[in-house]
């Protein structure tokens, strides 16, 4: 800011808690104060009348407070142009990202130690501890909530991830890689390769024949040119027989549960038109692994308790 501006915004400021300062003493009616009178202003709104009589002290007392609040606020804390302030522990002044780098030291100095702690434990037993799970908890609620929700059952375009379906593979190493790394699954788009017969087609194909579901009575699909189109364009990635392959994310077509863009033909059209494109943000750089440690335990935990069925 150039000298000018600082010199205006600080005249204008320390010029206007003056001249409230005056204000406020101007036109206190101290003697009336003491005696209470019945003389009312001469006005009249409505039938309702004001006293001629001075603010009470103690609202004159809080005015006066802010007065002086203001200055010491002004003093500490950069308000007055270039001035920087002076509140104890700040170099060269306060700035909200100064306050927020000591916070955020503060917190690492408290909290490092504990996700240490877990970052050297393997995911299986810090998915067993319940401190961990409680942190791991509260990180996910901040975190993850606003895409997988508050119970991790997903949405529509965000996977479930307290099911048994996965799409990247379920092994402990692999969920914390999905966190860590992210993910970003690219189902192609068909229908200039395929045409919209085609779409129709596979769509019914993989509905009915793969995921076993039921079709519209009036659905009269060509399955043959299904399984061949399955078997030109969707094997590579979904697998000879439909159940996907982790380390590309495509997922399992002969289970409809673990799906997320919908099973409906209408849906399932849609997804094979024009693709999905699904994106999984990479947390390394802003959680950083120990965090992530936690993260992957506490969402491995979710499924544990229904570990017993299929782990695909
Ligand atoms: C290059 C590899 C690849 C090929 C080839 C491919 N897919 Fe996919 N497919 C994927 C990936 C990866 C996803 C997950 C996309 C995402 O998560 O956003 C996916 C998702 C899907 C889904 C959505 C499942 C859900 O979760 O809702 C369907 C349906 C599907 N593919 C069908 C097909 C069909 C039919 C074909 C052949 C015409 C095909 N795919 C070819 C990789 C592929
Ligand atoms: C911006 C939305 C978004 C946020 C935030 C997000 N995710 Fe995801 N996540 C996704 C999407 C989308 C996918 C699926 C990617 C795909 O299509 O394959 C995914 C996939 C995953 C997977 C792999 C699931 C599987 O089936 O293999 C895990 C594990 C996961 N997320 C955990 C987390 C955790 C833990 C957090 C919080 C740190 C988080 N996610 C935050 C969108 C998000």
């Amino acid at each position: 800011m150039s000298t000018f501006w600082s010199w205006y915004i600080t005249l204008l400021t320390v010029g206007t808690l003056l001249a409230l300062f005056w204000l406020i003493f101007a036109t206190r009616k101290s003697e009336v104060h003491k005696n209470p009178t019945e003389q009312t202003m001469g006005h009249s709104f409505d039938g309702i009348e004001e006293y001629d009589n001075p603010l009470p002290k103690w609202w004159f007392m809080l005015f006066i407070g802010t007065i002086i609040f203001s200055i010491g606020y002004l003093v500490l804390y950069p308000g007055l142009g270039n001035w920087k302030g002076l509140l104890p522990g700040y170099e060269g002044g306060w700035t909200q990202e100064k306050q927020w780098e000591r916070e955020v030291a503060k917190a690492d100095e408290a909290y490092g130690p504990i996700f240490a702690k877990y970052a050297a434990m393997p995911l299986e037993e810090v998915a067993k501890d319940e401190q961990a799970l409680k942190m791991g908890g509260r990180m996910f609620a901040t975190y993850c909530s606003v895409c997988h929700g508050s119970d991790a059952k997903g949405a529509v375009g965000f996977p479930n991830l307290a099911d048994n379906h996965w799409r990247w593979g379920s092994a402990p190493s692999d969920i914390k890689t999905s966190i860590l790394n992210g993910r970003m699954g690219v189902m192609p788009a068909w229908a200039a390769v395929i045409g919209e017969e085609g779409v129709q087609d596979i769509a019914a194909y993989v509905r009915k024949d793969l995921a076993g579901l039921p079709l519209p009575a009036d659905n009269s699909y060509n399955q043959e040119k299904g399984a061949a189109i399955y078997a030109a364009n969707c094997l590579a990635c979904h697998g000879a027989e439909g159940k996907g392959m982790a380390i590309l994310g495509a997922p399992d077509l002969t289970s409809p549960a673990g799906w997320i863009y919908g099973s409906s033909l209408v849906q399932l059209q849609q997804t094979i038109r024009h693709g999905r494109n699904g994106q999984m943000p990479a947390q390394d750089q802003y959680l950083g692994n120990d965090k992530v440690h936690l993260l992957a335990a506490y969402v491995m935990s979710l499924s544990q308790s229904k570990s017993d069925s299929a782990t695909k």
